[in-house]
């Protein structure tokens, strides 16, 4: 050990002499020398760290921590599931399982229900209600699927709990889907929250009472030109006041100067036709 250690200290004996004789060759600068006691201490300091706050079983099975297995297997359980709730409720399984809401598991609404599960005349879950918690899925926000159902809240039946309208558990709207949505639902829902809303389709679409039948057979008609656009929205027209029974009037109809807006293309061109501002 000693006599392993002789070689480098004679070399250092050496250097600190050369130093001092000024011998310019074998000088080390002193910034290099700060340098390098900077680097010594954070070095040794990380080994330190990591001596101290790598815990002891990490590296044991893999790249993770081998007691935190266990740790979480002993954590009580906070969610039972929907296959748990079907023992006791199964009417409630299976009428939300064939419903829009079979994705959608019971303790997203009724919160974590385990401890109802194993006790479940003293421990009550949550009983959803009001309009909070519907609208925590189906309120607009423009990052959803497009095609997602959503309700514009301030204008979808204000004020009254959606329970008073739907069930929570299949919530089938009152009126089925009719008409031209029943076809055609991912344009009727991107129309729904556009400010489009109030328009009919057939504002737009001249269809033929035979499409509903036979669709391919009588394609309805799709507006071709921007005059037709215009017609509400041109600088220089009135626009039609009341429209397929919609009172028109109660809008504040944005205009543009048809002749210059967008130079010649049809305005869907740039504009979405259901949801002119994307919204
Ligand atoms: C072992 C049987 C059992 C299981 C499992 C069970 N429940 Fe219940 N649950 C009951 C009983 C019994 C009641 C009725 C208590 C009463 O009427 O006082 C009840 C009532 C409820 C209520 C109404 C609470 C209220 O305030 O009226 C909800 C909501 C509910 N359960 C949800 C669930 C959910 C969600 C699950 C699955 C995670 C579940 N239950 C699993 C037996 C069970
Ligand atoms: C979309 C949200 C939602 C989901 C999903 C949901 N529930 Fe409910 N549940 C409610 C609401 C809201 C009420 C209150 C009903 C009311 O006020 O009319 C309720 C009421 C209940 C009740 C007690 C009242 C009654 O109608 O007898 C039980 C029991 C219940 N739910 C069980 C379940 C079970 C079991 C599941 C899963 C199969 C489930 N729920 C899934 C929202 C939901
Ligand atoms: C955790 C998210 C979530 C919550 C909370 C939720 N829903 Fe839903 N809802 C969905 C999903 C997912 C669908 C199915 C979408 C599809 O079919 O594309 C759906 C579908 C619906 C539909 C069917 C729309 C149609 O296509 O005609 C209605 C109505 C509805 N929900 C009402 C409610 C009501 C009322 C509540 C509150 C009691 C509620 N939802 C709470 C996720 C949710
Ligand atoms: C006064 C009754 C009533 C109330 C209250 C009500 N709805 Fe509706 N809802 C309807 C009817 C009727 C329809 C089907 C016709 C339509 O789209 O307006 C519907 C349709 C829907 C749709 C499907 C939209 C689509 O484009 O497919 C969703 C989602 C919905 N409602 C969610 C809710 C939510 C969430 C609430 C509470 C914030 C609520 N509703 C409150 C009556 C109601
Ligand atoms: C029974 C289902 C069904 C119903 C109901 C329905 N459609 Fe259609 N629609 C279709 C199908 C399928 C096509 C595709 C036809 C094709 O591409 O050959 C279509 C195509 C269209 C087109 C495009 C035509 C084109 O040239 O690209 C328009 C516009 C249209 N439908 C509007 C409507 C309107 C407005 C209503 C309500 C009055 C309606 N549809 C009701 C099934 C339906
Ligand atoms: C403001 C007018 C307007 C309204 C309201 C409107 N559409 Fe359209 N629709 C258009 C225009 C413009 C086009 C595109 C024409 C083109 O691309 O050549 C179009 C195209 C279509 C197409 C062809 C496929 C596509 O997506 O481009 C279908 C299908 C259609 N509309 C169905 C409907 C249905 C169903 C409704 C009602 C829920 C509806 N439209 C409401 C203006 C409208
Ligand atoms: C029957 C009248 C009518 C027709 C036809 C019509 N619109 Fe509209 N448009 C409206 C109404 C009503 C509004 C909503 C005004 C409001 O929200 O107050 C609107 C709003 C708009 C907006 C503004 C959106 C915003 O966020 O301010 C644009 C863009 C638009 N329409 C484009 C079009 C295009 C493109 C067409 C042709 C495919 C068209 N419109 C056909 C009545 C019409
Ligand atoms: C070349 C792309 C383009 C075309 C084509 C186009 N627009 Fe626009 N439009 C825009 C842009 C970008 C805006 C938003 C900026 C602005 O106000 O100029 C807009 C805004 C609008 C607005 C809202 C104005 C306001 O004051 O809020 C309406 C309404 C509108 N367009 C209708 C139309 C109609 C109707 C047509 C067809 C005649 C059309 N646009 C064609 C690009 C276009």
């Amino acid at each position: 050990m000693i006599e392993s250690l002789a070689k480098p200290v004679k070399a250092l004996r050496a250097w600190i002499r050369g130093r001092r004789a000024g011998s310019r060759r074998r000088r080390i600068p002193t910034q290099l020398i700060q340098l390098g006691v900077i680097f010594a201490v954070v070095g040794v300091g990380m080994f330190l760290m990591r001596q101290k706050f790598v815990p002891d079983t990490f590296g044991d099975l893999g790249h993770y921590r081998a007691a935190a297995v266990a740790a979480n297997a002993e954590l009580e359980p906070r969610y039972a599931g929907w296959q748990e709730c079907a023992m006791c409720h199964p009417d409630k399984v299976e009428a939300k399982n064939s419903s829009f809401h079979r994705t959608v598991s019971c303790e997203s609404c009724h919160g974590p229900a385990n401890d109802h599960a194993s006790n479940p005349m003293q421990l009550k879950p949550e009983l959803p209600a009001g309009r909070e918690p519907c609208l925590a899925c189906h309120s607009y926000l423009a990052s959803r699927p497009t095609g997602f159902p959503q309700i514009i809240e301030e204008r979808h039946n204000p004020v009254r709990a959606c329970t008073g309208c739907h069930d929570a558990h299949d919530p089938t709207p009152p009126e089925s889907i009719q008409e031209c949505s029943a076809c055609h639902n991912t344009i009727a829902r991107s129309k729904a929250v556009s400010p489009h809303a109030p328009l009919d389709c057939e504002v737009c679409h001249e269809a033929p009472p035979e499409h509903k039948v036979q669709p391919r057979a009588h394609v309805p008609k799709k507006p071709f030109e921007r005059e037709f656009c215009g017609t509400c929205h041109d600088r220089r027209a009135r626009p039609p006041e009341e429209i397929r029974g919609v009172d028109l009037s109660v809008y504040e109809i944005p205009r543009i100067d048809l002749v210059t807006h967008g130079g010649t293309f049809v305005c869907w061109q740039c504009h979405y036709q259901h949801s002119p501002e994307a919204r």
